[in-house]
């Protein structure tokens, strides 16, 4: 593969982070120019360019070196680096700076009518989640025997549907854990939007490129606080 001159940044293509990450390139100066697919957007103002993709796919595209960059949720971090600790693995991407948007918490969620006396409430429970690494391990920190049910996406419904007894999830208004009838028992992780990196920083242009960037969104984020 020849070598990319052009630094290339990862942002969630459609979600809760993609307009607050938009928003904070296009106020360090970056002005894109949006393909027909719209998943891969040209740089015009400085040779870097942006992709559009799922965020559970940026901790893989900056291991991979496909992307030198990228604006994830802290959670999305922590999960598949503590699921490369379970393998015995150590991940090729790390938390650079946290960006002050997107706050929210993991949390272990029960429904309303079970009660919550502490981490051994939970023994003997199924829990819902697509945070598996991240739920084991917290469970077993705290010495609970449950069974963790790996779910892909509207993990808020299992209680209901009776695929498992409680959920761990991300809340941030707690709208949706008030629409299925669940209540936060106790949050595992706090998180916000951050900046991704390899753990290995470019050089050369891109390098300078991405010392460049790094100086504005410091700029942007002490003018917000
Ligand atoms: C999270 C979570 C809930 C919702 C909670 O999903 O899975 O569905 O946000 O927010 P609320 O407390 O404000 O209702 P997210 O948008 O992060 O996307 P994903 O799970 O599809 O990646
Ligand atoms: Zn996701
Ligand atoms: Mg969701």
């Amino acid at each position: 593969m020849k070598p990319r001159d052009r630094l290339r940044i990862a942002v969630q293509k459609s979600g809760r982070l993609s307009d607050a990450s938009q928003d904070l390139l296009s106020r360090c100066g970056l002005r894109f120019r949006h393909s027909r697919d719209k998943l891969f957007c040209f740089g015009e103002s400085l040779a870097i360019d942006l992709l559009l993709v799922r965020d559970d796919d940026i901790p893989g595209l900056i291991a991979d070196g496909v992307c030198d960059l990228g604006i994830v949720g802290r959670n999305v971090l922590a999960e598949q680096e503590c699921a490369a600790q379970l393998r015995g693995e150590t991940p090729a991407f790390e938390e650079l700076r946290s960006l002050g948007f997107g706050r929210c918490r993991l949390s272990i969620a029960l429904p309303q009518e079970l009660d919550y006396d502490g981490a051994s409430s939970l023994d003997g429970l199924r829990i819902a989640t697509t945070y598996p690494a991240l739920t084991t391990q917290w469970l077993k920190s705290e010495g609970v025997d449950a069974k963790v049910v790996v779910l892909s996406g509207s993990v808020e419904i299992a209680p209901k549907l009776g695929t498992a007894d409680a959920i761990c999830d991300l809340v941030s208004t707690g709208a949706t854990l008030q629409a299925n009838q669940l209540r936060e028992a106790i949050g595992i992780l706090e998180s916000e939007a951050v900046l991704a990196g390899s753990t290995t920083a470019p050089k050369g242009e891109r390098g300078e490129l991405m010392e460049l960037l790094l100086r504005r969104i410091e700029g942007v984020i002490q003018v917000r606080e």
